[in-house]
C-alpha cells in the first residue's frame, strides 16, 4: 500500500479566512465564547442581537474540524435511531431528530441571510449496507427512524448511483450540503457588522466560573462575563468529567475532481461499522458527497475511522479510501486534496450541551459532535442561546452534559479502560527506534532516556527536536501520526504539533521540552 501525504482539505483551497486580531487588553462583556468553529460562531450569531458578544479563538475561525468537515447536514445520525432508542427511549430519540431538523432548517435561514453564497443545497440522503451484509441493519434502522418521527424515510431499489449498485437502501429526503468555510466566512462578517469582537492567536487557559465568570487567556488578558461558553470541540476548562464520557476518533478525507454532473448531488452513508468500535452500531464507514470544483465537481469520500494516537498505519488509510472510492466511482479522477479529522464519541450516543457539569457557575459546553457535529454545533446555537437568557428548551434534559445514561455504561467502562491501559502500558514500552537514525526526516519517535519517554522529531533539514512524552491533559504517552504529522494521545484526544504544541484539547499546555537522549553533537546524524 502506498502511504500518501496529506493536502489542505478542498475547502481551503478556495475560502483564505483573515486571522482575527490577538486579545491585548482586558475586557467586560455580557458572553465570552470560547472558540470559532460552527458551534461557537453560531451562538455568537444569536445572541449578539441582544448581548455584548466576545468571541476568543486559538487560531483562526474555521482552523478547527470545521475546516476539516465534509458537510453533510442531516437528521440521518451516525450513531442510529435504534441505538438511540435503546439508550435514551423513543420519546428522546424524537427530540434528537426534531433538533437535528431544525438546525438544518436553521443552517439554510442563517446562510441565507449572509453576504456570502454558502451553497447551501437540499440533497437526498441515501444509507445503503455494504457489501456482503443481510441488510437487517437497515431494517432496523428504517423502523426506529419512524418511532423517531422521521415517517418520511423511505426503501428505494437503490441509490441514484449509475457506476455503483448499492442495492435496497433507505433515503433520506430533505437534507442538505453546505460550503463550511464559505459559511464561517459569512458568519465571521456578519457578526463583525453586529459589533461581536472577535480575537484570534488568542488561547484560553483557564475558565473560572462565578458571576462573573472570568476567562484567562495565554497572553494574561482577562476577560470578564456573566456568561461563558466552552465551543473548543472538546472542553479544555476541565480535566477529568466530560472526557470519561466520550472517546476521540481520526476520520479521513479525500476529495477527487469529477466531471460536472456525472455524480448526483447527494449524500451516500454505508453501515459498515469501524473495525476498532465493538461498542457502536453501524457507525458509517464511508461517507460520500459532491462539491463544486474549479472546473467540474469534486468527489468528496471519508472513512477509515480508528481511535486518536491507536494506529500505526495512519497515511495507509488514504489509500484504502482511494481504492474504495475508484471502485465505485468510474469517473473518479485525480485527487486533488486528502485531510483527516476528529470527531468525539460520546459513549451515550448524543451530544453534551449544556450547562457545565462539573458545575463551574455560568459556564456552558458544547462537546460530543461524534460525525454530526455541523448540525450539532447549531442545535448548540439554539439551545444554549436559549439557556443563557434563561429560557426553557426542551432539548436541555436531552443533551445535559451531567446526564449518565445506564444503559450506556459497559461502553464507558470499556473506554476507560482502554485510556488506564495506555496510560500504565506505554510507559514500560521500549524505544520505537533502535537509534536515532532511524528517525527519517518529517518523522518522530518515542525513545527512551532512561525512565523518561522522549519524543523525538526529525525535521525536514534534518533536525532533532525533542519534548516530552507525556501528554499535559492528564499524563499518557502521545504517539506519532505519520499522516498528520503530529504527536497524538491516546486517551483523550490531545494532539500536539512536531514541536510540542498544542494542536487539539483537551490539554491546553504545550508538552514540556526536553533534552534529546544522545549528546547535541550527534544532533546531525
Ligand atoms: C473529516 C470530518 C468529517 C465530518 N463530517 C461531518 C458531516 O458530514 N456532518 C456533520 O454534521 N459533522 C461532520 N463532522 C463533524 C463536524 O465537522 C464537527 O463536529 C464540527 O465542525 C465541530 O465544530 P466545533 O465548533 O465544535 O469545533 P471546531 O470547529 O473544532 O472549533 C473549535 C475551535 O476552538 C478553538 N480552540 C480550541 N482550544 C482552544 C483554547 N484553549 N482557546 C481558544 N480557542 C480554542 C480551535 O482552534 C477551534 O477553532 C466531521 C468532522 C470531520 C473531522
Ligand atoms: S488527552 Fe488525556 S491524557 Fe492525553
Amino acid at each position: 500500500m502506498i502511504a500518501r501525504a496529506e493536502l489542505p482539505p478542498v475547502w481551503s483551497q478556495d475560502v483564505d479566512l483573515r486571522r482575527p486580531p490577538r486579545l491585548v487588553a482586558d475586557a467586560r462583556v455580557d458572553v465570552c465564547i470560547i472558540g470559532a468553529g460552527i458551534a461557537g460562531l453560531t451562538i455568537a450569531k444569536l445572541l449578539s442581537a441582544d448581548h455584548v458578544v466576545a468571541i476568543l479563538e486559538a487560531r483562526g475561525p474555521g482552523a478547527g474540524e470545521t475546516g476539516r468537515t465534509t458537510a453533510h447536514l442531516t437528521h440521518a445520525l451516525d450513531d442510529r435511531y435504534h441505538r438511540i432508542i435503546q439508550l435514551h427511549g423513543e420519546d428522546r430519540a424524537r427530540l434528537a431528530a426534531e433538533s437535528h431538523t431544525s438546525a438544518i432548517a436553521r443552517i439554510e435561514a442563517l446562510a441565507r441571510s449572509l453576504d456570502q453564497d454558502c451553497e447551501f443545497e437540499w440533497v437526498d440522503g441515501f444509507l445503503f449496507a455494504p457489501p456482503g451484509s443481510d441488510g437487517s441493519h437497515l431494517e432496523l434502522e428504517i423502523e426506529a427512524a419512524h418511532r423517531a418521527g422521521l415517517s418520511e424515510v423511505d426503501w428505494v431499489a437503490r441509490a441514484p448511483l449509475a457506476s455503483f449498485d448499492t442495492g435496497r437502501c433507505l433515503r433520506y429526503p430533505r437534507q442538505a450540503q453546505i460550503h463550511p468555510l464559505k459559511y464561517v466566512s459569512g458568519l465571521v462578517s456578519a457578526l463583525e457588522r453586529a459589533g461581536v469582537r472577535i480575537h484570534g492567536d488568542t488561547r484560553v487557559m483557564q475558565v473560572e466560573g462565578g458571576a462573573p465568570a472570568r476567562v484567562l487567556t495565554q497572553s494574561g488578558a482577562v476577560i470578564t462575563a456573566d456568561a461563558v461558553v466552552v465551543a473548543t470541540n472538546t472542553p479544555m476548562n476541565e480535566r477529568v468529567n466530560i472526557h470519561t464520557k466520550q472517546a476521540a476518533y481520526r476520520t479521513y478525507v479525500l476529495a477527487a475532481a469529477v466531471p460536472r454532473g456525472s455524480v448526483p448531488r447527494a449524500l451516500f452513508w454505508d453501515t459498515a461499522q469501524r473495525a476498532d468500535d465493538e461498542g457502536k452500531q453501524g457507525a458509517p464507514y464511508h461517507y460520500v458527497r459532491v462539491a463544486n470544483g474549479p472546473s467540474g465537481d469534486v468527489l468528496i469520500v471519508g472513512g477509515e475511522d480508528h481511535k486518536t494516537g491507536q494506529a500505526h498505519d495512519e497515511s495507509d488509510r488514504f489509500g484504502r479510501l482511494e481504492a474504495w472510492a475508484s471502485e465505485r466511482f468510474s469517473a473518479m479522477g485525480d485527487v486533488v486534496a486528502r485531510w483527516s479529522g476528529q470527531v468525539l464519541e460520546p459513549v451515550d450516543s448524543l451530544g453534551f450541551i449544556g450547562p457545565d457539569p462539573t458545575g463551574q457557575q455560568n459556564v456552558f459546553i458544547v462537546t460530543g459532535d461524534s460525525g454530526n457535529g455541523m448540525t450539532g454545533g447549531t442545535v448548540a446555537g439554539i439551545l444554549l442561546a436559549d439557556l443563557v437568557r434563561g429560557v426553557e428548551n426542551p432539548w436541555a434534559p436531552l443533551y445535559d452534559p451531567a446526564r449518565i445514561t445506564v444503559r450506556s455504561l459497559p461502553r464507558f467502562a470499556r473506554e476507560n479502560l482502554d485510556a488506564a491501559t495506555h496510560l500504565v502500558g506505554d510507559r514500560i514500552k521500549p524505544s520505537e527506534v533502535s537509534s536515532l537514525s532511524s528517525i527519517e526526516p518529517g518523522h518522530g519517535a518515542l525513545v527512551r532516556s532512561g525512565r523518561e519517554k522522549i519524543a523525538v522529531y526529525r525535521d525536514p533539514h534534518g533536525d532533532l527536536h525533542a519534548c516530552s512524552a507525556v501528554c499535559t491533559h492528564l499524563g499518557c504517552l502521545v504517539h506519532w501520526n505519520r499522516s498528520a504529522r503530529t504527536w497524538d494521545c491516546p486517551c483523550h484526544g490531545s494532539r500536539f504539533s512536531p514541536h510540542g504544541s498544542v494542536v487539539n484539547g483537551p490539554a491546553v499546555d504545550d508538552l514540556a521540552p526536553a533534552e534529546l537522549p544522545i549528546p547535541r553533537v550527534a544532533n546531525r546524524e
